[in-house]
């Protein structure tokens, strides 16, 4: 059982009320595929992925940038029971999907850039981002779990 403190607790609260899902999620899934190109091979089906500028401009990488990150709402409102709540998706994930889950971790990564920029060093602080990673790690790890 992870547990939290009340500064994580409300730095993680504080930062996803500001989070657009809609604009870091796009942003982080389109960065993952530029960033790290062998996640491509598992959205075939999305069409143009071959420069960072057609990545950015497909609008099947914006929804399902909008869908993944929208996914992490799940961890926010479970927090205690992150594992758990997870249980499905990483069922999904490694059976029907066959999603490799190092690219959980690295996902996470896209996102906390995405987090940390818009956010800005005065809002990200060493505090607020040791709060975020571990909430990304918890979920990395609860995704993952079906693997183990
Ligand atoms: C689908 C969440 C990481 C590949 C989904 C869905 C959610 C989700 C909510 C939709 C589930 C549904 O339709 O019922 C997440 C979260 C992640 C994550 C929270 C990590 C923070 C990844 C990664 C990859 C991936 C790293 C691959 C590199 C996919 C694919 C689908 C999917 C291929 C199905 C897309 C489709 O055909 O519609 N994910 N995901 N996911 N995810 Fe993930």
């Amino acid at each position: 059982m992870v547990e939290w403190t009340d500064a994580e607790r409300n730095a993680i609260a504080t930062l996803w009320s500001n989070i657009d899902v809609g604009e870091i999620g796009p942003q982080a899934l389109a960065r993952l595929l530029v960033v790290f190109p062998w996640t491509q091979r598992y959205f075939s089906t999305f069409g143009d992925l071959s420069t960072p500028a057609a990545i950015a401009a497909n609008p099947k990488v914006a929804q399902h940038g909008k869908t993944v990150m929208g996914g992490l709402e799940i961890a926010v409102k479970n927090m205690d029971n992150i594992k758990a709540a997870y249980a499905k998706l990483s069922v999904m994930h490694s059976e029907k999907l066959h999603v490799d889950p190092d690219n959980f971790r690295v996902l996470a990564e896209c996102i906390s850039v995405g987090v940390a920029a818009k956010f800005g060093p005065s809002v990200f602080t060493p505090g607020f981002q040791e709060a975020w990673q571990k909430f990304l790690a918890v979920v990395v790890s609860a995704l993952g779990k079906q693997y183990h």
